[in-house]
């Protein structure tokens, strides 16, 4: 894949590196040692689910709920995650646009990381237009747009998730996110890049079925890997730091978790895995997402984790937010 392919072509914030350099000439983005100063609040990108609804099937999960979701449940479910998060992060909002029903599933954007994204290039047609409206968002929010190739698809952070220090970015392939997308990755933010080999179509993305959560422990379904990503895993996860979910666990998205320090928040599980959750430290927070399951999605697919020191871009103080926010 020529480097070139890969080109930042907007920078509206002036604290960025400039604006037409590739992905192979990107100056070293500054890494900050963990816990070296006070974390600013989390923050996150949201998209109110205005037009969601399953009007056609790229994963297992879409058979059969063609035109079966109901948009006043799914607005009741999206509020209360979105109020769930408000505690602990601060929320940015993308204006959905008409038949684009899968935007409310912000993690497949992009990957965002110290100002920089890469924009995802989406496998499905379908999502493609997503696009160009993701695009404008990060551009007026002041991050440095990377376009990553049609010819190598990418979908943003359903497909890719940093390690609890950040140092690695484990990545997911065989369904939508291409390992030959892969290598831009590891230009862009000059991490480790380790690919996982996702082989159960009901685990179509890494988010699915792999949470690398903030204390350094994994919640993950081991059945939706091959061996040799089982073996990566094991390799950097001790036992003791492993959670391996139950196949029930595993299809209500368990592993679909936001993790903001010691908050988790997730869709339905089983009792014993809230025990264990609960046990080693964490606040849980359940929130009935059952209908963006109908599309294969729930709590973590419906958020993007974003750069905190950036703005939310122009739509801040979105009268939309209060308009939404109504029960
Ligand atoms: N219907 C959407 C799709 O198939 C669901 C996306 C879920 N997102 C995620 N990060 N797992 O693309």
């Amino acid at each position: 894949m020529p480097a070139e392919a890969l080109v930042a072509r907007s920078n509206p914030n002036p604290k960025l590196p400039t604006s037409s350099s590739s992905v192979s000439n990107l100056p070293a983005l500054r890494r900050q040692a963990p816990h070296a100063q006070p974390s600013p609040r989390p923050a996150l990108l949201m998209c109110a689910p205005k037009v969601y609804e399953v009007s056609y099937v790229i994963n297992p999960w879409m058979e059969g709920n063609l035109g079966h979701s109901s948009r006043q449940r799914a607005l009741r479910q999206w509020r209360n995650l979105y109020q769930a998060l408000s505690s602990v992060a601060q929320i940015c909002l993308v204006e959905p646009r008409a038949g684009l029903p899968d935007m409310v599933f912000t993690a497949n954007a992009g990957l965002a990381r110290d100002g920089v994204v890469a924009l995802s290039s989406f496998a499905y047609r379908e999502r493609q237009g997503e696009e160009p409206l993701f695009r404008r968002w990060f551009e007026e929010a002041g991050y440095m747009v990377i376009d990553m190739p049609r010819e190598t698809p990418f979908e943003g952070e359903g497909d890719a998730l940093f390690s609890a220090d950040g140092m690695r970015l484990w990545a997911g392939y065989g369904f939508r996110t291409a390992l030959s997308s892969h290598a831009a990755l590891q230009r862009i933010w000059h991490v480790e890049v380790v690919g996982l080999h996702l082989v159960d179509p009901r685990f179509y993305h890494l988010d699915t079925c792999f949470a690398p959560l903030e204390d350094g422990s994994l919640l993950y379904v081991p059945a939706a890997f091959d061996h040799a990503s089982l073996r990566k895993i094991e390799a950097f996860y001790p036992a003791e730091k492993r959670i391996a979910v139950s196949e029930q666990d595993g299809l209500a998205f368990a592993c679909n978790a936001v993790n903001l320090g010691r908050r988790i928040v997730l869709n339905r599980i089983s009792a014993e895995l809230e025990e264990e959750l609960r046990q080693r430290g964490f606040e849980v927070t359940q929130i009935e997402l059952d209908e963006f399951l109908k599309a294969g999605g729930a709590a973590k697919c419906l958020v993007l984790k974003l750069t905190p020191s950036l703005h939310c871009g122009s739509n801040a103080d979105d009268p939309m937010r209060a308009e939404l926010l109504e029960v």
